[in-house]
C-alpha cells in the first residue's frame, strides 16, 4: 500500500532564470547585467564588455519565444512556472528614478501567457543579475546604497504585478554570496582579495534588503507569499570522528545562518561568535535590527548534491564544480560535471529545514545537468534521456517520503525545465530540460524546441500527482 502521497494542490512545475533563457540582452531598453560580462560563468573572471562568445546574450531567445515555451509547459501540465525578472530590464543602470516601461511590458506579456494557461507565476526578484552599473560603481552589495536601489526595483514590481503574482523570492541562493561574490552579490573584487568584513557587510545588506521588501510586500500585497531562497546542502561528517562531526556543523552553519536570519529575524549566536573571533565588526543600525524582524512566509531551496566535511586537513579535498565547496562523499557517484548525486540527502535536508524553521518549504530547483543526443524515432526527433528520468524519479520519491515525514511542502519546480545556458560554466551542453533546444556551445543551432522522453514522463508525474513515481520507465 502506498503510504506516502503528495498533498492535493501540490505545485508541480519548472524553473528558469532570465539571464539563462531570455537572450535579447540589449533589446527593449535593457541595460547590461553582470551576466553580460561573464562569458565563462564562474570558471573564468568577468570581461570588460559583452563578447560574442557569451551564449547568454542570446540564450534560448525566450524573450521572443515565451508564448511557444509556455504552451509546452502547459502541455506538461505545469501548475507553476518559476522565472526571474531581469533587474536591468526594469532599471537599466539600477539607479534611475523611473522604470523602463518596455521591460515591464515584456513581463506583463509573460504573465498574460501564464494566465491563459492557468499557470501560477513564481518570481525570483534577483537571480544572479545585478545591473552591471551598480556592480561597477558601488562594488555591488558591499554598499548600503544597494538597499535603496533594490527597494525601488521591488516596489515597482509589487505595484505593477502585485495583483498577478502571489509567490516572490527575494534573492536566488542567497548563501552563495560567501563563495561567489561577483555572481551572487555583484561584488567586482576577486574573492581572495575580499576581506571577511566586506563580505559579511554585503551579506548584511542583502539580508536587510530582503527583510525590508518583505515588509513592503505585506503592505502592498496582503495576499502575497514571500520566500527566501537557499542552496540546500546537507553536510555529512566524512567519518564518525566527533572532530569531523563538529567540522560538519560549522560548515552547515554557513548556510543555516541565512535561513535562521530570514526565519527568526535576528543573527544566530554562532555567527556573532564568528564575527567576534575574527575581528569582524559590521555596521548594523537599530533600524536594521527592526527591519530584520520581518521574516519570510516560506523557505525555498535548490538541491543538487550533498557534501562531506572533515577536521583532518590531509583529507580536505575540494569537490569539483560545486559552488559551496566541501569534501566529496566516497560512497556517491557524480555527474559528468562532478556534482555528486544523493537523492536521500534531499529527504534529509527537507526534514532538517522543516524541523529547524517550521516554515513551509518549496523546492524551486533540482535536476541533472547532462549531455543529450537528439535521435529520430518513428520520424520524430527526441532525446532518450532515461538518465534524467531516473535522477528525477529517485529524488521525487525521497520528496514524497519527506512529505510523509510531515514536512510541509508547497511545490517542486525542476531546474532548467527547458534547456538553458549553465550558470557555472556558461555552456549549453550541460542540459537540464524536458525540452531540448537546438543550440550548441559554439553558438550555432536553430533554437528549435524538441520534446525529450522526460517530457512525457513529467507530464504523467504531474497528471498523477506523483503516483506513477517509482514505476519502470
Ligand atoms: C543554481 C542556480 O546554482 O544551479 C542556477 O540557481 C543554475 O542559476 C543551477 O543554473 C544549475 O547550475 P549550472 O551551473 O549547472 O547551471
Amino acid at each position: 500500500m502506498l503510504t506516502a502521497r503528495f498533498p492535493d494542490g501540490f505545485m508541480w512545475g519548472g524553473a528558469t532564470a532570465a539571464n539563462q533563457i531570455e537572450g535579447a540582452y540589449d533589446c527593449g531598453g535593457k541595460g547590461l547585467s553582470i551576466q553580460d560580462v561573464m562569458p565563462r560563468g564562474i570558471v573564468e573572471p568577468p570581461v570588460e564588455s559583452p563578447t560574442e562568445d557569451n551564449l547568454k546574450l542570446t540564450a534560448i531567445d525566450f524573450y521572443h519565444r515565451y508564448a511557444e515555451d509556455i504552451a509546452l509547459f502547459a502541455e506538461m501540465g505545469f501548475k507553476v512556472f518559476r522565472f526571474s525578472i531581469a533587474w536591468s530590464r526594469i532599471y537599466p543602470r539600477g539607479d534611475e528614478e523611473a522604470p523602463n516601461e518596455e521591460g515591464l511590458a515584456f513581463y506583463a506579456r509573460v504573465l498574460d501567457e501564464l494566465e491563459k494557461h492557468g499557470i501560477e507565476p513564481l518570481v525570483t526578484i534577483s537571480h544572479y543579475e545585478t545591473p552591471l552599473h551598480l556592480a561597477r560603481t558601488l562594488d555591488g552589495w558591499i554598499s548600503r546604497e544597494m538597499i535603496r536601489h533594490y527597494e525601488r526595483y521591488c516596489e515597482t514590481l509589487f505595484r505593477r504585478f502585485g495583483d498577478r503574482v502571489k509567490y516572490w523570492l527575494t534573492f536566488n541562493e542567497i548563501n552563495s554570496v560567501l563563495h561567489e561574490p561577483f555572481l551572487s552579490g555583484g561584488i567586482p573584487v576577486p574573492k581572495d582579495q575580499l576581506s571577511q568584513q566586506d563580505l559579511y557587510q554585503a551579506v548584511h545588506h542583502e539580508l536587510v534588503a530582503s527583510a525590508r521588501v518583505t515588509r513592503l510586500a505585506r503592505e502592498l500585497m496582503p495576499d502575497a507569499q514571500i520566500g527566501c531562497m537557499i542552496i540546500a546542502l546537507p553536510v555529512y561528517p566524512l567519518t564518525p570522528d566527533p572532530g569531523d562531526v563538529t567540522a560538519a556543523m560549522h560548515t552547515a552553519h554557513d548556510s543555516y545562518a541565512f535561513g535562521d536570519i530570514h526565519c527568526r529575524g535576528e543573527y544566530p549566536g554562532y555567527l556573532l561568535r564568528r564575527f567576534r573571533e575574527n575581528g569582524i565588526q559590521l555596521e548594523i543600525t537599530e533600524q536594521d535590527r527592526l527591519d530584520l524582524t520581518h521574516t519570510v512566509d516560506f523557505v525555498s531551496l535548490s538541491y543538487y548534491m550533498s557534501v562531506c566535511e572533515t577536521a583532518d586537513p590531509e583529507k580536505k579535498t575540494a569537490g569539483e564544480g560545486n559552488i559551496l565547496g566541501g569534501v566529496p562523499n566516497p560512497t556517491l557517484q557524480a555527474s559528468e560535471w562532478g556534482w555528486q548525486v544523493d537523492p536521500k540527502g534531499l529527504r534529509v535536508i527537507l526534514n532538517d529545514y522543516w524541523d529547524r524553521w517550521q516554515k513551509p518549504l518549496f523546492i524551486v530547483e533540482n535536476g541533472l545537468g547532462a549531455r543529450d543526443e537528439v535521435v529520430v524515432i518513428d520520424g520524430r526527433r527526441t532525446v532518450v534521456d532515461d538518465y534524467r528520468i531516473a535522477y528525477l524519479d529517485d529524488h521525487l520519491l525521497q520528496v514524497r517520503e519527506a512529505v510523509a515525514d510531515g514536512v510541509e511542502l508547497l511545490g517542486y519546480t525542476s531546474w532548467g525545465c527547458i534547456d538553458l545556458v549553465s550558470a557555472s560554466t556558461a555552456q549549453m551542453s550541460k542540459r537540464y530540460g524536458f525540452i531540448h533546444v537546438d543550440r550548441h556551445d559554439d553558438g550555432t543551432g536553430t533554437l528549435e524546441r524538441t520534446r525529450k522522453k522526460s517530457f512525457d514522463w513529467y507530464r504523467r508525474v504531474i497528471e498523477s500527482n506523483g503516483e506513477v513515481l517509482g514505476a519502470s520507465l
